[in-house]
């Protein structure tokens, strides 16, 4: 039914209107590239444009379409869209810190309730799941992800395209985008839209399963990357957008750029407009955003044969059949309901939703003396410049985010601890004393306000604040758009007016808990020594404030997992758990001959999936189900793990697999399963892996996915250092 409709529609179209299709356009919104789509009522009118994004709202919307439909030769619906990252009105902690609950259903719900509330706001259409694999917390955009590790990061891709897509799309869910296809997230020294280089068995292995993850899952739409792959620009790349993604992967929606990808070819030394608009078509590009290369030359193009109309063909008709699906053409205001938008969005539900998922997303990364859970008594101190400040909760690419309906830490921790605690508030010190640093990072409106107060006069309030007290609680880290796109940073560690107010505090002598927010791993080598408690916030939404007091008072207990490895220092950026072994190996004595640094040691501050819990866990013996198993027999490694404290608690077992022997070198161990469970105090669960070939399998120099037999490592522990193992010897 849908082809024979759009066949007969497109017999309809002249060839200009086909190109009309394959424009994207932007009458404002979230503006992160040198255009801004100029004249955009007249072009709809036209008929030069297909879809339309920055814009939300039914009554917005609404007349959009209208023009559309209304005023345009073949009355075509426009197809809208927008940055849904980490929910829609009601804002979930940052992606980053989502993955860190490694809660599949969690995670997919979040994308379910970000769903039905774009739908509610007038929107089809998200740009999201965002899966690049990120090893260098120096970029920005690894807030924005799921961290270092793809197999995990595959899991999350799969999750969040059901959470949005659902069964269909019911007027409820939305198309989602899984992007930026592909590498985005290995640019070069972590600046972002910076080149990515990188071996073909080192992408299949590691990069590309994240968005085969998404494919398999039927995401309806994929966003080409700004960065060249394998010397190719992937909006101009062949074989990134036609052999693998449509031949090899089976992929049928349609494939959008970024924010004026094709243009930015002309930097990328690729040739001018026209050159470079021809290359994306022909590679397999269907949507330009917002550059309009592909509307201003492909014309051209076709009459001097750079193009063919099988290629503007193939692009139209797959923009066409987005609309079909998710029902534009059978009600083009499908989305445009005002008592769904005046009743679905920030909705009490789902802001309890948001406060659960962001307690879910925290890691305690520190608990000296069992500072934490604090008693709801006694005086609390909390200082710092995130402390009580609304606009920064949020985090980056909250853009439908109501920054005035947050809660600051401030309201939360009163809304929690009851009347029996008294708190006492400063600031402390500002995000950041430079001024000229604070203007850069304010890219989407997000300011560093900083206080005119003198930095000793701030640090005297705070430390007169804690004196007082019996714990401090300080909340410091980044602010929101430290981190995210165009975020790049070379230092990561705390800005130098945040590391002076620590000291202050900590010479109080009073027990400090840092609860840190940020967008990325940070370096806090000193902050892990000084302070008592650590609790890594992350960016964590709308409920901020409440999350954070429920976990710091234990109404939850923390059950997050970093996904992404803390570094030292910088100079060890990459640093990630499935690293090679090398052929010189450090394993400790004398530092020289061997692949180590002089002044740093090789191993993170915190390993990928590490993270503390109120309570304890110990692991028994991982016990196999059969230690030489041959061909594609099914294996199962079991162990017990008990709750060995006094709190009930939440454990990530993580099945980590080291195949020591290869015709390839192989990572030192590769994350291979996880579940999560509760375990009351004393009580003991037994946890299975099931392991088959599949879990042993690599990619060889033929790029050939296949397993070798031989002798695998198997290990299961509460992070990717601490880990139980046993061999098994398998042939084929
Ligand atoms: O979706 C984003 C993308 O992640 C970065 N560039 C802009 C796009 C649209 O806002």
């Amino acid at each position: 039914k849908m082809n024979s409709f759009v066949t007969n529609l497109m017999g309809k179209m002249t060839t200009e209107e086909k190109i009309g299709q394959l424009n994207l356009v932007t009458p404002g919104g979230t503006v992160t590239g040198s255009v801004v789509s100029s004249d955009v009522d007249n072009k709809i009118r036209k008929g030069q444009v297909g879809g339309l994004f920055g814009i939300t709202g039914p009554e917005k919307i609404r007349k959009a379409q209208e023009i559309a439909v209304n005023n345009s030769r073949l009355h075509i619906p426009l197809i809208f869209g927008l940055d849904v990252i980490h929910g829609h009105r009601t804002i979930f902690p940052i992606p980053l810190g989502l993955s860190a609950s490694w809660d599949m259903p969690m995670i997919e719900r979040s994308a379910q309730i970000a769903a039905s509330e774009a739908t509610a706001d007038g929107l089809s259409w998200v740009y999201s799941p965002m899966v690049d694999i990120a090893r260098d917390p120096r970029w920005g955009r690894i807030a924005e992800g799921s961290g270092e590790d793809v197999y995990l990061g595959s899991q999350i891709a799969k999750a969040m395209v059901r959470g949005y897509q659902g069964n269909g799309y019911d007027g409820r869910t939305v198309m989602a985008c899984v992007k930026h296809y592909a590498l985005y997230g290995a640019a070069e020294a972590g600046r972002d839209y910076n080149s990515t280089d990188m071996s073909r068995i080192k992408m299949f292995e590691y990069y590309l399963p994240p968005y085969k993850a998404a494919i398999d899952a039927g995401v309806g739409s994929v966003m080409s990357s700004f960065n060249d792959v394998d010397g190719v620009p992937a909006t101009a790349n062949k074989w990134l957008m036609t052999d693998l993604l449509r031949k090899q992967w089976g992929f049928k929606g349609f494939v959008v750029t970024d924010y004026t990808a094709i243009n930015e070819m002309i930097d990328h030394g690729i040739g001018d407009l026209q050159r470079v608009s021809a290359e994306a078509l022909k590679a397999g590009i269907d949507m330009d955003m917002v550059g309009e290369g592909f509307l201003s030359t492909t014309a051209k193009s076709l009459k001097e044969g750079k193009v063919t109309l099988q290629q503007i063909n193939d692009a139209c008709r797959r923009i066409l059949e987005a609309k079909y699906k998710l029902g534009l053409f059978e009600d083009p205001y499908r989305y445009c309901n005002e008592t769904r938008y005046a009743n679905e969005l920030l909705t009490v539900e789902n802001r309890k939703a948001a406060r659960e998922f962001a307690a879910r997303s925290m890691v305690l990364l520190k608990n000296s003396n069992n500072v934490l859970p604090l008693q709801k008594k006694g005086t609390i101190a909390l200082i710092g410049p995130l402390a009580d400040n609304q606009r920064n909760m949020l985090g980056t690419w909250a853009v439908s985010g109501d920054f005035d309906k947050g809660v600051t830490m401030l309201q939360g921790i009163k809304n929690v601890a009851g009347n029996d605690v008294k708190v006492v508030y400063a600031k402390g010190c500002n995000i950041s004393d430079d001024e000229e640093f604070a203007k850069k990072v304010n890219a989407f409106g997000v300011e560093i306000d900083i206080d005119k107060r003198s930095p000793q006069a701030m640090i005297d309030e705070a430390v007169s604040a804690a004196k007082q007290s019996d714990v401090v609680v300080a909340v410091l880290g980044e602010a929101a758009d430290m981190t995210g796109e165009s975020s790049s940073m070379s230092d990561i560690s705390l800005q130098p007016a945040q590391k002076r107010l620590l000291q202050a505090l900590k010479a109080t002598g009073k027990p400090v808990v840092l609860v840190l927010m940020s967008g990325r791993p940070m370096t806090i080598v000193e902050e892990d020594k000084n302070m008592d408690a650590i609790l890594e916030a992350w960016f964590p939404g709308t409920e901020a404030g409440n999350a954070v007091a429920d976990v710091l008072f234990g109404n939850y207990n923390p059950s997050g997992k970093i996904t992404a490895s803390f570094p030292r220092n910088v100079g060890q950026i990459p640093v990630f758990y499935n690293h090679k072994n090398t052929g010189r190996p450090y394993r400790g004595g004398a530092p020289k001959f061997r692949s180590n640094y002089l002044d740093v040691s090789n191993d993170p501050l915190y390993p990928f999936g590490y993270g503390l819990s109120y309570t304890t866990f110990s692991y028994g013996d991982v016990r196999i189900s059969k230690l030489n198993p041959k061909g594609n027999e099914v294996v199962t490694a079991t162990v017990s793990v008990s709750n060995t404290g006094k709190y009930a608690g939440e454990e990530v077992v993580q099945l980590y697999i080291t195949d020591p022997v290869a015709t390839v070198t192989r990572a030192v161990k590769d994350l291979k399963g996880f579940q999560k469970i509760s375990l009351q105090p004393g009580e003991t669960k037994e946890v299975t892996f099931k392991i088959t070939t599949e879990e042993l399998k690599f990619y060889n120099t033929d790029l050939k996915y296949d397993w070798e037999a031989g002798d695998f490592i198997i290990q299961v522990g509460g992070n990717s250092r601490d880990v139980k193992s046993a061999k098994v010897n398998w042939s084929k």
